[in-house]
């Protein structure tokens, strides 16, 4: 193996400090920050994120307050929970855990969390903000793969980016803040999905490419350049009768034949996984009026 490993969980160690020292000036200025999630169901991996996310929170010095709803829970219920925590007071921050059990309700779901108080940055508002290049709550996966990026110390500025995978929450995003004129962009993105002609052609030529289909297997050693940055946003369980739990986690890309020939590789998990979460915090102590000290 030549390849670096780009551990987020350090990355996130330290940008979690100023996050910390930030939720604490607020909470000294009368203003605890404080998390309102909203959790339907029982799906073992949405119940993990949602654990994973509120443990960082009370690490972080943040409140947070959870509803756990049952996944046959009405449309309605759903939709109070939400109205409820833009209500209270002690919350600044609301994040409803996707995918629902019905998914067709999800555009509303979100639409009725006040824009103000919705730091997954994934209300029509937010993501219009965003691709304006106004102040936006930015969505966490993308943000963290900014800083991941960033990083590694490789320019971004005209670096040729290859992403897989169009998803609203990830490779959409991330391309327009990757493409956008700013200190985290500057980059020439190719976005690249399930009707791409010739995905390899792409990545060979990436300087950085970003895994982000949801399947394993979709990034090889034989896709990419040798010296390339490989990030790898995917979190796909894989049964595993070794394993007490009876699955591992693994990623997109083939961890072992990228890391032959990559400079940088994030492992999975422990790679943007806690980059995801700590952009979330930060979000939160924004949306108390709190400053994050070197966030950018
Ligand atoms: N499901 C997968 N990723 C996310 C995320 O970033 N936010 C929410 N709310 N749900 C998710």
């Amino acid at each position: 193996m030549s390849a670096k490993i780009l551990s987020g969980k350090e990355v996130a160690a330290t940008l979690r400090e100023g996050i910390a020292a930030a939720a604490s000036a607020c909470t000294a200025k009368g203003t605890v920050p404080g998390l309102g999630v909203v959790l339907v169901g029982d799906d073992p991996a949405s119940r993990s994120y949602v654990s994973a996310k509120e443990k960082a929170c009370t690490d972080c010095g943040i409140y947070s307050q959870e509803i756990h709803l049952p996944a046959d829970a009405a449309r309605d219920d759903i939709l109070a929970a939400v109205e409820g925590l833009n209500e209270n007071r002690d919350i600044h921050g609301i994040l409803v855990q996707l995918p629902l059990p019905d998914s067709s309700i999800e555009r509303e779901v979100i639409t009725t969390i006040r824009p103000e108080k919705d730091v997954d940055g994934f209300h029509p508002v937010n993501v219009g903000r965003m691709v304006l290049g106004l102040p936006a709550f930015l969505p966490c996966t993308p943000h963290g793969v900014l800083h991941l990026i960033r990083h590694t110390g490789v320019p971004l500025a005209g670096a040729e980016v290859v992403i897989i995978g169009r998803s609203q929450i990830v490779g959409q995003p991330l391309a327009i803040l990757l493409s956008r004129k700013w200190e985290m962009g500057n980059a020439t993105v190719t976005l690249c999905h399930t009707r791409t002609r010739d995905l390899t052609a792409h990545t060979r030529r990436a300087d950085i490419v970003v895994a982000a289909a949801g399947r394993p297997g979709t990034l090889t050693g034989d896709m990419i350049r040798d010296g390339a940055v490989v990030i790898d946003v995917g979190v796909n369980r894989i049964p595993d009768a070794s394993r007490k739990s009876g699955f591992r986690l693994v990623g997109d890309a083939d961890f072992d034949s990228c890391a032959e020939k990559a400079a940088w590789i994030t492992p999975v998990p422990g790679g943007v996984g806690p980059m995801t979460i700590t952009m979330l915090l930060h979000n939160v102590v924004q949306a108390a009026g709190g400053v994050v000290v070197s966030d950018r």
